[in-house]
């Protein structure tokens, strides 16, 4: 499966013929100015919550690519509503659907979720991607929490996407211990660096992850991995 880190927690995964980016936030990133939003290729836009560190840019790729927008019920009437864009599938706490690429579980996260405009958010989420290719976990923002023990019960995961970069989400000791929880050996970090709060050192985070047996991968912006 192919990965591309666009900066911040935006990501995409290729999954055969599929483009599925989650959170998108390019635009208002100086740190990933070199990536043109308007050449980005999406077929479904995952969002797991409302903040504009994960939506900034999502309208505009889904209007790019005419791409289905995947979220909680609140966020996906928000762009129905809103912003008259109606190519979307609303999703809630525990539910999981079987989209083309693979089915999606909306897991729980311990964070906040309003959206730009003062709009009510939901709840935050995360997702759990079982797909013929490869099992993975995005916890999109949140603190650690024991509801992570759940996920290996629905994925032998392959690998996780999980904030490390502390002051709004866990920091990348808890995130260790997340991937203790949930049973998986390679983590990619996200929610780092971006501005001054989250900024951290890469090699105290590896070592944290190292110290049990489990090896993260910060991936440069940019920069597509084979996973
Ligand atoms: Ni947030
Ligand atoms: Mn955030």
């Amino acid at each position: 499966m192919k990965f591309t880190f666009y900066g911040h927690a935006c990501f995409a995964v290729q999954i055969q013929e599929t483009n599925i980016i989650f959170d998108p936030f390019i635009s208002p990133n100086e740190l990933a100015a070199d990536i043109d939003v308007d050449a980005i290729k999406a077929d479904y836009i995952l969002i797991s919550h409302g903040h504009g560190d994960h939506v900034a840019d999502a309208l505009r790729i889904a209007q790019n690519n005419e791409a289905t927008i995947v979220s909680n019920f609140e966020i996906v009437s928000w762009y129905q509503n809103t912003h008259k864009y109606p190519k979307a599938h609303p999703m809630n706490h525990g539910g999981s659907w079987n989209f083309d690429f693979g089915k999606v579980k909306y897991t729980n996260a311990v964070h906040t979720s309003g959206l730009p405009d003062g709009s009510y958010g939901g709840y935050p989420g995360g997702f759990i991607v079982n797909s013929a290719e490869k099992n993975f976990y995005y916890a999109g923002d949140t603190a650690l929490t024991y509801d992570m023990k759940l996920i290996p019960m629905w994925s032998k995961l392959d690998f996780a996407v999980l904030p490390i970069g502390d002051n709004f989400t866990m920091g990348y000791e808890d995130a260790a211990i997340a991937a203790e929880f949930i049973e998986c050996d390679k983590i990619i970090g996200v929610h780092f660096d971006t501005f001054g709060f989250i900024k951290i050192d890469h090699s105290k985070a590896k070592a944290a992850f190292e110290a049990k047996g489990k090896e993260l991968i910060l991936p440069k912006i940019g920069e597509t991995i084979d996973i």
